[in-house]
């Protein structure tokens, strides 16, 4: 199957998701304290997006071939928790990291993000693993513009992440996105420059690194998501939804409160 080039219509279309999922974001950050359940995240979210945004979470009954229904709205991993975490009684407390991935249909469109937030205050490494997961991030959304590969983008992830001694994770990669969820491209974030697919103006796709501090191996759960370190070691993770452009790239996943690219 060929990648999809988006037209000015959708992708128009795209800004709309993409804005609304981070928006998802900043509604939720002020709630992230101690003594909230990842369950209550959860149905914050749910009501916003449901009842005031009018989308549709696209996580809730989510069932790729293999997979039993996601059963909540959104996902919250917490500390050795690498992606997936499905919401449920854990009370956050004093100290932990937790990345909420959005994920919302508008008007048949996918807008995914994510971000890492503190609960309190953050350990030394924690706070250094979710800078390095932030900036693998952005090093590989610069690499994006129309003529370059997507190898491109997974090399300076790996190279930025395991430089500082951290690890990535391989089993889940970026994913092109729009009228559905999980498309192709896959974009991985490791490999060598100048391989793989050739980007073109019109692609849209995730890039969200998952960065361990320890090592790269993984396990998932019984619950059948929840993606955990296989040594129990911290992971991070950041997401944004990307356009391709004839020079560059657009972040699609953009709203007041998104936090800003790291300068060199
Ligand atoms: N939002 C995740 C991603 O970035 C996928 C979550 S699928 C779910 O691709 F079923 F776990 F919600
Ligand atoms: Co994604
Ligand atoms: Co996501």
């Amino acid at each position: 199957m060929p990648i999809t080039i988006n037209n000015q219509e959708d992708i128009e279309r795209m800004r709309i998701a993409g804005k609304l999922a981070s928006e998802v974001l900043d509604f939720i950050t002020p709630f992230i304290k101690p003594s909230i359940t990842t369950e209550e995240i959860d149905s914050l979210c749910h009501d916003f997006m449901t009842n005031k945004q009018g989308t549709i979470p696209a996580p809730l009954n989510y069932a790729p071939p293999g997979h039993t229904p996601f059963p909540k709205s959104i996902c919250t991993s917490v500390n050795n928790q690498i992606c997936h975490g499905i919401p449920g009684e854990k009370i956050l407390k004093k100290g932990d990291v937790v990345n909420i991935d959005i994920t919302v249909i508008k008007d048949g469109y996918h807008g995914d993000t994510s971000r890492m937030f503190f609960v309190g205050e953050p350990s030394i490494q924690a706070k250094r693993l979710c800078e390095v997961t932030y900036q693998s991030m952005w090093l590989g959304i610069r690499e994006v513009k129309a003529g370059a590969y997507l190898g491109d983008i997974g090399h300076a992830i790996q190279s930025y992440a395991e430089s500082n001694s951290y690890s990535v994770v391989r089993e889940f990669c970026g994913h092109g996105i729009g009228k559905v969820f999980h498309d192709e491209p896959q974009v991985l974030h490791y490999g060598n420059s100048g391989e793989g697919l050739k980007l073109e103006a019109g692609m849209i796709f995730t890039i969200e690194p998952m960065i361990n501090a320890g090592k790269k191996d993984i396990k998932v759960l019984p619950d059948n998501w929840t993606v955990v370190t296989k040594d129990r070691s911290l992971s991070a993770q950041w997401e944004h939804t990307i356009l391709v452009t004839d020079k560059s790239y657009e972040v699609l996943t953009v709203s007041k409160d998104t936090p800003k690219p790291f300068l060199d």
